[in-house]
């Protein structure tokens, strides 16, 4: 029973993912820049925006698992309230750091859920700036090309959901000769600590439109369970791709668009 790592591990969807894979009998190691009181397993704490800091989170990951590891769940992120340096530090640089350093510790026919988000819808429109940035040889240049403004990105939120799209697909195809499935699963808007942040980014309008309209906002076990689901073996013949958990709300406003 190798261990499955899930960062973001201290609240919200990846708290929920953790005590859903507790249950179904995963050994967990947690890691998030927060520590999680009475966490369920071994508990690593890193900040994950920076390249560094993500190698720092893999080798302690290494140290906890020498065995290797079934998995990897990327669920920390952050909203676009904080700065865009942050927002894509962590969404894509982080995500891509730990992804890159973990892989070779995922055992074969293990999995990796990614993070994405309703807004990334589209996403394929951007490709060639999204490869620019997400597969960069040079993550802290990539964001220096942004800082200098030779690269322009309108939206850092939607940007880095949009990268961990074609991170995604990246190392879907990665994986593939050692049968490692790589997918990511986009909510529509979920009561965490974040969705304030939603609100003042995207409208309260918007956001407390789509809670009526839906009748509830997502929960995190609502998305938990779905990431759960994509780590079994049940879902082996799903891979490299994104799954929408939304509770209709892309659906909806698609047929309204016009
Ligand atoms: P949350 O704020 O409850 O959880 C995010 C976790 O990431 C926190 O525990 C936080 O400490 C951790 N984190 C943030 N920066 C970090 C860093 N530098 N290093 C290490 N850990 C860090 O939010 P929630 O809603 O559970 O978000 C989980 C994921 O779901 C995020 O990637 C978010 O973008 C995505 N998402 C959330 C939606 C929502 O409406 N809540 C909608 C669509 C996507």
């Amino acid at each position: 029973n190798l261990p499955m790592v899930v960062t973001g591990a201290a609240s919200g969807i990846g708290a929920a993912t953790c005590r859903l894979l507790t249950e179904a009998g995963h050994r967990l190691i947690g890691v998030d820049r927060t520590v999680a009181t009475a966490f369920p397993g071994t508990f690593i704490q890193a900040d994950l925006s920076t390249p560094d800091g993500a190698h720092a989170a893999a080798a302690q990951v290494r140290d906890a698992a020498p065995k290797g590891i079934s998995g990897l769940t990327n669920i920390a992120g952050v909203p676009g309230t904080a700065p865009w340096r942050t927002v894509l530090g962590v969404n894509v640089v982080g995500l891509r750091e730990l992804t890159r350093a973990l892989l070779p510790l995922v055992v074969e026919g293990g999995v990796v859920v990614n993070l994405s988000s309703v807004v990334a819808e589209g996403w394929q429109r951007n490709i060639d700036t999204l490869r620019r940035f997400a597969l960069a040889d040079d993550p802290e240049a990539a964001l220096d090309a942004v800082a200098s403004g030779e690269e322009t990105i309108d939206d850092s939120y939607r940007f880095s959901k949009e990268c961990v799209r074609l991170l995604t697909e990246h190392f879907a195809a990665e994986g593939l000769p050692r049968r490692i499935r790589v997918n990511s699963v986009s909510p529509g808007p979920v009561a965490t600590p974040i969705l304030d942040d939603f609100k003042r980014d995207h409208g309260v309008d918007k956001v407390e439109g789509a809670g009526e309209l839906l009748g509830r906002f997502g929960e995190s076990e609502d998305i938990a369970r779905v990431i759960v689901f994509l780590t079994r073996d049940e879902a082996e013949w799903v891979n490299g791709i994104d799954l929408r958990v939304d509770g209709g709300l892309t659906a909806y406003r698609n047929t309204r668009a016009d």
